[in-house]
């Protein structure tokens, strides 16, 4: 017997900005990653095939961790340039009716006050379809292109995250539903008794409001989140709607997911408000042998491969991983950056290491026909209890979307596994039908 339907979610991998520049199919979208043309078709295609939402990933500097110089990141665009996805957002949300969109801001990249803002415009024009991913940055480059010398420390930024999260659903709570009278007849455009100032006076944060604009569709934005350390895990268990993960295993999904539930009752919540979606790279093509080959194939690296796989863990880590012989095993690392990430690496041979981040996203599993591969997510989501997978790719190109979009999710469809139609006009509501 299937599982109940999950859900389907999209990482928009290295943002608002260049994705599979160099390799076969990335076509116009080598001149063009600085226009939304290429997300747009994303999200036509997801819509198509009733995702849940695509989640805009983003960094806002020019890393410069590897061998101390930002050369190789430019060189081969790793991670580098990106675009506000702020502003994608719209365009993504204009192109569609019912999907999902999820933009990445950091706490520790605004004012509380400012992105409460936007978020609600975002939410307004897009009739209810925004979320945000809280990020709380981890890149020290990051942090000096907004007048600190580096990041907070690690467990620190979850505890400005927090003050940041209520400061926040303040603001937007501020206005009541029915705060906008619009009555014409006695000339009330608001009932100033339904608005409310926020009067936050916290460790990090300070903001009068109340919000200059009224309550949203969604009232917030979806919340979204991926810590994976346990201050990561814990405020994703208290504020989180989807918590997007990345675990090796199916293992090790079934573990994260009920570690959370557990934290997200022990936080006063319904676990079932939160859904958990695990980061999946299918590989799909017209037999078993083909995919595989595709999969063989990528992991076959140039000099340049190598460079860019080093500067991205460096980038993520904080740790210059050029200091590191490629054939001998990785020491205890200590990362202010993506703990989670840096935990599993230690006693790992770096080549091998940067030989599993490569198409299959290090997990081969998912790697055959779009039948064979729907029947293998089947048997997975079965055993890890439910939610959903997130799509990604970090050498997306439109090719990638048209065989998941079109190839993959109509063989799940046909299972009964994930949605054919959308339930709901809002976001969160199609995120909580099931
Ligand atoms: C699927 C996924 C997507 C993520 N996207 C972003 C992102 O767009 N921007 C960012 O700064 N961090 C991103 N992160 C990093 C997380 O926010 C978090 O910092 C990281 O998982 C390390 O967890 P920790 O902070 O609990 O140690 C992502 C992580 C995962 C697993």
């Amino acid at each position: 017997m299937s599982a109940s339907p999950f859900h389907l979610g999209w990482f928009y991998s290295k943002g608002f900005g260049p994705k599979a520049w160099k390799h076969p199919w990335a076509g116009s979208a080598v001149h063009r990653f600085a226009k939304p043309d290429m997300a747009v078709d994303l999200a036509r295609a997801m819509e198509r095939a009733s995702f849940d939402y695509l989640m805009i990933e983003d960094s806002s500097n020019v890393p410069y961790t590897y061998q101390g110089s930002h050369d190789a990141y430019l060189r081969h665009s790793v991670d580098t340039p990106k675009l506000d996805p702020t502003v994608l957002a719209p365009f993504l949300t204009m192109a569609t009716d019912h999907l999902g969109v999820v933009v990445t801001c950091s706490v520790t990249e605004y004012h509380p006050f400012m992105l409460a803002r936007k978020f609600n415009a975002l939410d307004h024009v897009s009739d209810g379809r925004i979320g945000w991913n809280v990020v709380t940055g981890s890149n020290d480059g990051g942090a000096q292109n907004y007048g600190r010398d580096k990041q907070f420390p690690h467990d620190e930024r979850y505890v400005i995250a927090d003050e940041f999260m209520e400061v926040t659903k303040k603001l937007w709570n501020g206005w009541d539903e029915d705060a906008v009278v619009l009555d014409l007849e006695n000339g009330i455009f608001a009932d100033g008794s339904k608005v409310h100032p926020a009067f936050h006076e916290g460790q990090y944060f300070r903001s009068r409001g109340p919000l200059s604009s009224p309550r949203s569709p969604q009232g917030s934005p979806v919340i979204c989140q991926a810590g994976g350390s346990s201050s990561g895990k814990a405020f994703a268990s208290k504020w989180a709607e989807t918590i997007i993960a990345s675990a090796g295993s199916v293992e090790k999904m079934k573990q994260f997911r009920t570690e959370i539930r557990a934290e997200a009752i022990g936080a006063g919540r319904n676990p079932d408000d939160i859904k958990i979606l695990f980061l999946v790279t299918p590989v799909i093509d017209e037999s078993r042998s083909m995919a595989r080959e595709r999969v063989a194939a990528a992991k076959v690296f140039d000099d340049n491969e190598v460079q860019y796989q080093l500067a991205s863990l460096s980038r993520l880590s904080g740790i210059d991983f050029a200091q590191f012989e490629l054939d001998a095993p990785l020491p205890e690392l200590v990362s202010n950056g993506h703990q989670s990430m840096v935990a599993g690496l230690t006693g790992k041979v770096l080549n091998d290491v940067i030989h599993t981040s490569t198409l299959s996203g290090g997990n081969d599993a998912y790697v055959g026909t779009p039948d064979e591969v729907a029947a293998i997510m089947d048997e997975h989501m079965q055993e890890v209890g439910g939610d959903g997978f997130l799509i990604a790719n970090s050498y997306f190109s439109r090719r990638y979307a048209t065989e998941i979009c079109d190839g993959l999710v109509p063989a799940l469809q046909k299972r009964g596994l994930t949605r054919t139609a959308y339930e709901h006009q809002n976001f969160r509501d199609n995120l909580l039908a099931f």
